[in-house]
């Protein structure tokens, strides 16, 4: 039986391991005393059907994930869904994916030649989500496919893992506001990407959001290195709707903006 606790364990420590900023918040935060749950965790793809959504999905749905929300974000020609667990304390899962029709001709040729890099016993493995870039692919392509879209080249150097975890603040002890962990972070010397305000989202629209900017890390292409944006962690506050139970979707205005975290590194 596949255990989704070892899946997301795999996720976590690859993750840090690209973005070590993540692992230094958290032990910030602990040596307050307090403890550091996780919100939701953000993953990309292209909308190719080979590994689309709904593949990248697959581990999710098979140990009890339930597809809930679907989000469109428009200028950055965007689509998402996000799962829910019974389990509470399994974080939300929010998988997004590039629509390749709104590209160019010679986008859409880079993307079919990494997929075709792709096995189909790779998508199946249950770890895809884990398990990095299944594909090579060379600095030019990267850079062209950089002139179209931040996220189509993040996803052609970074492949499949985690873009972001988040902290929900709402199970921190030691933190009220959003506001006060992002001062707090600052003043610890953390960058917070700024685009659309430092807090996107309200107690309005049930959710606040805020991030740090990307790490940046040193990535082997087919013929040279090039040191890019990682991944970003970010911060989550929720807000009852009036039905008085808690958010759990998310708010694609908001959204747009956090994308832009990986647009450039600290
Ligand atoms: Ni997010």
């Amino acid at each position: 039986m596949n255990d989704i606790s070892n899946l997301l364990d795999k996720m976590w420590s690859d993750y840090v391991a690209l973005n070590p900023q993540a692992q230094k918040i958290v032990e910030l935060i602990e040596s307050k005393g307090d403890s550091v749950e996780n919100d939701h965790i953000a993953l990309r793809t292209f909308n190719h059907p080979k590994i689309n959504i709904d593949k990248v999905a697959k581990s999710f749905v098979e140990t009890g994930y339930v597809h809930k929300g679907d989000y469109e974000f428009i200028e950055k020609k965007l689509v998402a869904k996000h799962y829910e667990h019974k389990n509470p304390k399994l974080p939300l899962i929010f998988i997004s994916e590039l629509k390749l029709e709104e590209f160019s001709a010679e986008f859409n040729q880079i993307v079919n030649g990494l997929v075709d890099q792709v096995e189909d016993g790779q998508c199946a493995d249950f770890n895809f989500s884990s398990n990095g870039r299944p594909w090579n692919l060379s600095t030019s392509d990267y850079k062209k496919l950089k002139e179209e879209s931040d996220y189509g080249a993040w996803m052609g150097a970074i492949g499949f893992r985690p873009n972001h975890f988040t902290v929900s603040v709402n199970k921190l002890s030691s933190f009220e506001e959003l506001h006060d962990l992002n001062n707090f972070l600052k003043e610890n010397g953390f960058k917070l990407n700024e685009s659309g305000g430092e807090i996107k989202g309200s107690k309005e629209v049930c959710l606040e959001q805020s991030s740090t900017l990307a790490d940046s890390v040193e990535v082997e292409f087919s013929d040279s290195k090039l040191t890019i944006p990682s991944c970003y962690f970010e911060f989550a506050k929720r807000y009852e709707t009036s039905s008085g139970e808690l958010y759990t979707g998310f708010v694609a205005k908001s959204a747009d903006k956090i994308f832009e975290s990986t647009d450039k590194t600290q």
